[in-house]
């Protein structure tokens, strides 16, 4: 049966790249996103743009506008809703809480009850490596403690964890949380690190390197993001959490060199102190994504760098 795919955010960086997905293999795609200006609402009608030339619409709506939310997943036939859209950032949202709790815990509730409506719906949903905050265990696993987030942003994320297993408990909606952890690639994020040093090296500013330098990610390509969540929509589970990360964590300094050695170019390295907020490693557990959903990410760095930098030299400069 063919799938009709709902996906909010998909002006977004991780939405554009699932629709293309999705709509390549068969799947019955629409958008749905607010294209706020949280970055550059260009890259997002941008994105939206070549969503159209493949066939794909984006329709402009909020998630917190619940009429225009409902007749468009009842329009589309929605079986499969992947919910993407959220007020993303971890700095941004220190200074701007209430946008964190709008979008990512009053829109999440209005999905979630679009859900309740429609049983027949099976709802996907982005949670973040950020909800393991100040977790030090390492690997991270689906399975350790999340009650120390170190952002308000990971608040938001946890909390929809929180809401997504007591609708799934009273109510039976299938859901699955997607974990994601520092995704990279073409159509990028332009307030993510990759991107902002990518952009100083070429223009010859300084990079900050917070934390001294002494940062580790588990940097994962957005390739590999995407067939884990479409994985994740094959599976349609009813009530799962699962990481999706690349097993592979990269130190920061690390990082600058690989991004160097694609651009060509030298970076002026500033060190920096930690910012709040930030957690100094991530490192994703993947034994449960591979064994119920297959996910094997096979995109070294190297290539994926080289990817991002082809997109960002045709696109940006
Ligand atoms: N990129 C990462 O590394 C990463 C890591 C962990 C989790 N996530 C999560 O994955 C999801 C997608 O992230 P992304 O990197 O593509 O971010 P993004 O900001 O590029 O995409 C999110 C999209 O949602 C839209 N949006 C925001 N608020 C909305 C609202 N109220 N109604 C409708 N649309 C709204 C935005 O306009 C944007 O286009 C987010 O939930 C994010 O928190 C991303």
């Amino acid at each position: 049966m063919t799938k009709h795919v709902f996906i909010t955010g998909a002006a977004g960086f991780i939405g554009y790249h699932l629709a293309k997905f999705l709509h390549s293999r068969g799947d019955k795609v629409l958008g749905y996103d607010s294209f706020n200006d949280y970055y550059t609402p260009q890259l997002k009608r941008d994105r939206a743009l070549d969503l159209k030339k493949s066939g794909i619409e984006v329709i402009e709506g909020d998630i917190c506008n619940v009429p225009l939310l409902q007749q468009s997943l009842k329009l589309h036939k929605t079986t499969d809703l992947a919910h993407l859209a959220a007020q993303a950032g971890v700095r941004y949202s220190l200074s701007h809480p209430q946008a964190y709790v709008k979008a990512n815990i009053d829109g999440f509730v209005n999905i979630l009850e679009a859900c309740r409506l429609h049983p027949e719906i099976k709802l996907i949903y982005a949670s973040s490596s950020s909800v393991y905050g100040l977790n030090t265990k390492i690997p991270f696993s689906e399975n350790d403690r999340t009650d120390e987030p170190a952002s308000i942003y990971a608040v938001t994320k946890k909390t929809n964890e929180l809401l997504a297993f007591t609708y799934h408990h009273l109510y039976r909606i299938p859901v699955t949380g997607l974990r994601f952890f520092t995704v990279y690639g073409p159509w990028g994020r332009p307030d993510m690190s990759y991107f902002l040093f990518a952009k100083a090296i070429l223009a010859n500013q300084p990079i900050q390197l917070f934390n001294q330098g002494q940062m580790v990610r588990d940097f994962t390509y957005i390739d590999d993001i995407v067939e884990g969540i479409a994985a994740a929509i094959d599976l349609g589970a009813q009530h799962e959490i699962f990481n999706l990360g690349n097993h592979q964590p990269v130190e920061l300094l690390q990082f600058i060199e690989i991004l160097e050695k694609a651009l060509g170019k030298k970076a002026i390295k500033k060190l920096a102190p930690m910012q709040p907020g930030d957690v100094v490693k991530t490192y994703a557990d993947i034994e449960h994504s591979q064994k119920m959903l297959g996910f094997h990410p096979k995109t070294t760095l190297e290539e994926g760098v080289l990817h991002f930098v082809k997109w960002y030299r045709a696109y940006a400069t």
